[in-house]
């Protein structure tokens, strides 16, 4: 099962990287997104991070001036955008990485069944939500994996490949090869919230936040004392930032619902009122802290 010729669906802050990475990793790709300013938006991002990687690796020694441009317009030419579903019908796999509402996930889902070749591979970037029932709305269950990166992808060494109890071995060893060619330390998960990171990680942002909120230590000193206490590259409250408020709530409300009673999941009264004001973290200038590009204040 060869997985050649991939699609990436949504070109956010998650799906702009999965494209790159899919792109440099040799594989034809198709990124597809809801109207041109969003997609445009992402193929931005991705020639500044190529040229930055291109940049980078002239100045280690790696490559000459002209083989890093080489390369980056190599990876550049392997990605066609596209606004139309329709333009996946002959990928081998289909990573989707829109907005984290499964209702949408299980309606972009069965609307790609319809369209897409019948022995193609769906995959959900999902942080949070039961992979098997984005896997029944598409009508292939046993052709769908979980394909979990991490953020920002391009630097991440990680990917979790997700497999439910209808997963094709097949398509789980396919899913797996296809993490590594992107660059990636795959690891195998259940079906479970959060599967592995996500599972201990949400909880820990989540006592962050309250302590915050309950006064305990700044924002400052909560993230100093993870990133020199515990070696973490950054604090719990940068990282919600960069996670995005609405996408850590909207993970949070998805476990709330299903667990009402676990106190790990339980919502701070500060995120709520932060995504309602529209301070979605780093991607909007202002969460915990205001964002101007890298630095935060
Ligand atoms: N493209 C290309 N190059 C990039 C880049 C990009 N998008 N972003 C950064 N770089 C380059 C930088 O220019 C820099 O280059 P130099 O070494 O030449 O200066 C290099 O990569 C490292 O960047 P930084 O200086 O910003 O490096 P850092 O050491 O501060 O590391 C980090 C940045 C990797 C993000 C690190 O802070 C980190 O690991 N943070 C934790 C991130 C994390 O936990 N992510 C998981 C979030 S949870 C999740 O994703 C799951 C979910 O479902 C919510
Ligand atoms: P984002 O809001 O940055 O990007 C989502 C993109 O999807 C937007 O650009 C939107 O226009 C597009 N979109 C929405 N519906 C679409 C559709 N039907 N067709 C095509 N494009 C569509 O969100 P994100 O942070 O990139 O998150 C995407 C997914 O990745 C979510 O499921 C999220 O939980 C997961 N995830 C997020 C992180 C993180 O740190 N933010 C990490 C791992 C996984």
């Amino acid at each position: 099962m060869k997985i050649e010729k991939v699609g990436v669906v949504g070109c956010g802050l998650m799906g702009h990287g999965i494209v790159q990475v899919a792109a440099a990793g040799g594989h034809q790709v198709v990124a597809c997104e809801l109207d041109q300013g969003a997609l445009d938006k992402g193929i931005g991002r991705i020639e500044k991070s190529l040229a930055k990687f291109a940049s980078k690796n002239v100045e280690k020694g790696k490559m000459s001036e002209d083989e890093a441009q080489a390369w980056a317009a190599e990876v550049r030419g392997r990605i066609t955008p596209s606004t139309e579903v329709t333009a996946l019908h002959d990928c081998d796999l289909v990573v989707e990485a829109i907005v984290e509402n499964l209702d949408i996930k299980k309606s972009f889902f069965a609307e790609l069944g319809a369209n897409a070749k019948p022995d193609a591979i769906f995959a959900s970037n999902t942080s949070s939500f039961p992979v098997r029932e984005m896997a029944a709305a598409s009508g292939r269950p046993e052709r769908f994996v979980g394909l979990h990166f991490f953020n920002p992808v391009q630097l991440m060494r990680l990917v979790e490949v997700v497999r439910t109890d209808e997963t094709d071995e097949e398509v789980f060893a396919a899913a797996r090869a296809f993490g590594e060619a992107c660059g990636k330390s795959p690891v195998g998960c259940k079906d479970t919230p959060g599967f592995v990171v996500n599972r201990l990680l949400v909880p820990y942002m989540v006592q962050a936040i309250s302590m915050l909120d309950r006064g305990d230590a700044s924002k400052e000193d909560i993230d100093t004392a993870m990133q020199l206490g515990c070696g973490y590259p950054m604090g719990p409250l940068t990282l919600t930032d960069y996670v995005g408020l609405d996408t850590t709530l909207s993970i949070l409300e998805g476990w709330t619902a299903r667990y009402p009673d676990d106190p790990a999941f339980a919502i701070p009264e500060s995120l709520r009122l932060k995504v309602s004001e529209g301070k979605l973290g780093r991607k909007t200038g202002e969460g915990y802290y205001s964002w101007e590009g890298d630095k935060k204040s």
